[in-house]
């Protein structure tokens, strides 16, 4: 985005809150996110904008003035929870005049679009991933014009920079570091939603960084679709030595800062430099993430992840030899078009075999417009779910035998507030992401403690101090 558009689009928000000041009372917004931590982070930007103009968050959605749903496109039953409440908020609407936008991933998709126009049409904006930063304008189109807007770009989105931000958190926070995909795994829509890979500025990332560590953020997660490509892209013309193993040393070297994580990153871009940069940055947590899909080389190639089960077995034990400690979560796919039994088995011997410290299992869910969807022997949802079942049943023993080797042992613990399910403690994650439950204060919040573990309790551990 050039400054040009920043300050239009700053324009639009001094708009609005005037708007909102002649009208003399509270305006309240309500955002429902979807979908990954890069959709958070987007929807943070969503709400850094409302609140500039004047909007303050509401959780209930009868004194809601503008309804916002930021939505996601990965898997199916999103589009039922979305259509779901568009038929709610239709009474909203009817009532209060409620204004209803809806943006991210799923909206740049043609054929959800025109059903929404088609038995929706009285949902007043709609933005895709690639116009978030206009959101100020096509509000004010719709406040003040009563205009119906649809703000869909289908080209490559540009890299936009100075968006006002409010964050969830005051301790921990997402830096998106790249945007976009280019590897188009056969399952996944990512890549035409999000438009190819591009890279923020490593200045721009910095700044950021350090004015988090200024403010006291402790913890940094660093997002893209494909994190460790980021600025391959870019080098390919300009040459230029920032890969993301120098951004993670120059993020380490920024004080305040005090644990790094990045998701997600694809195997294949594991380079040796990512692996000595996670090995020597001492605030890079050792818990990587490294997304299987599938244990089977059959299904893999079929799924375009350019590695086969050896080469991602391989790749774990060079990292478990170079990083001391390290140890792995990953994401696994259930039932992609073809997989037979063999070809399932070849996915929990991988679990068995690399004992991971947590697994995001999916049931594979066809999406129009990818090449798994036009995939002969799509698999029958009732033999998805008696592996999906399979496959949990594992991940639960492991998960088991995991946290049993925590008890008795000192971590170091993040503490990030007061315990939801029992307020009576607090909560924190050690470096390797496991939640511990503890008695504490809340002067603790946003430090880092020394903790004995002295239980399990598969979803949780308990310490002491
Ligand atoms: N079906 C099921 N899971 C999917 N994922 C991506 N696309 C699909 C799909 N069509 C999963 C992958 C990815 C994670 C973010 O979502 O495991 O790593
Ligand atoms: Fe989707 Fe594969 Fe890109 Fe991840 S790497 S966003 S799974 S296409």
């Amino acid at each position: 985005m050039t400054s040009g558009d920043i300050k239009l689009q700053k324009e639009y928000i001094q708009k609005i809150k005037e708007y909102i000041i002649e009208k003399n009372r509270p305006f309240y917004y309500y955002i429902l996110t979807m979908g990954c931590q890069l959709n958070e982070n987007d929807s943070e930007k969503i709400c850094g904008m409302l609140e500039q103009m004047g909007y303050q968050k509401t959780d209930n959605t009868n004194i809601a003035n503008l309804i916002l749903f930021n939505t996601c496109c990965v898997r199916e039953n999103a589009e039922e929870k979305l259509f779901g409440k568009l038929g709610e908020s239709k009474e909203q609407k009817k009532k209060n005049g409620t204004i209803i936008a809806i943006g991210g991933c799923m909206m740049q998709e043609p054929h959800i679009v025109e059903k929404i126009n088609k038995s929706y049409p009285y949902v007043d904006i709609i933005f895709g991933t690639h116009t978030l930063n206009k959101l100020p304008e096509d509000l004010y189109e719709a406040i003040l014009k009563k205009a119906t807007v649809r703000d869909i770009l289908d080209i490559e989105g540009e890299v936009h920079e100075g968006i006002p931000i409010k964050r969830n958190d005051l301790k921990k926070a997402s830096v998106t570091i790249m945007y976009g995909c280019n590897n188009f795994c056969s399952y996944c829509i990512v890549p035409y939603v999000r438009g190819r890979e591009r890279s923020r500025k490593e200045e721009d990332i910095l700044r950021e960084v350090r004015e988090l560590a200024e403010k006291g953020y402790k913890e940094i997660t660093l997002l893209g679709q494909n994190v460790n490509s980021y600025m391959k892209e870019e080098n390919k013309k300009t040459h230029s030595t920032i890969t993301f193993a120098s951004l993670l040393r120059k993020i380490n070297k920024i004080d305040g800062i005090e644990r790094i994580r990045f998701v997600s990153p694809h195997p294949k871009d594991f380079t040796d430099d990512v692996i000595e940069a996670i090995r020597d940055c001492e605030k890079v947590c050792k818990i990587i993430h490294l997304p299987l899909q599938s244990g089977s080389t059959e299904i893999l190639k079929k799924m375009n992840r350019k590695y086969t089960k050896e080469q991602y077995l391989h790749l774990a034990e060079k990292m478990k030899k170079e990083i001391p400690d390290v140890v792995f979560s990953t994401d696994i796919i259930v039932g992609f078009p073809g997989e037979t039994e063999e070809d399932f088995e070849d996915t929990l011997d991988v679990v068995r075999k690399l004992h991971f410290e947590q697994v995001f299992m999916f049931i594979y869910s066809r999406r129009k417009g990818t090449i798994a969807d036009k995939m002969e022997n799509q698999i029958p949802e009732e033999t998805k779910h008696e592996r999906f079942e399979r496959l949990k049943k594992l991940v639960e023993s492991q998960i088991q035998e995991n946290n049993e080797k925590y008890v008795g042992t000192i971590q170091k613990v993040f503490v990030e507030g007061i315990s939801k399910n029992n307020p009576e403690k607090m909560t924190g994650r050690t470096e390797t992401n496991k939640v511990v439950i503890f008695d504490g204060n809340e002067k603790q919040i946003g430090t880092i403690i020394n903790l004995k573990i002295v239980s399990e309790h598969m979803w949780y551990l308990k310490g002491e101090t």
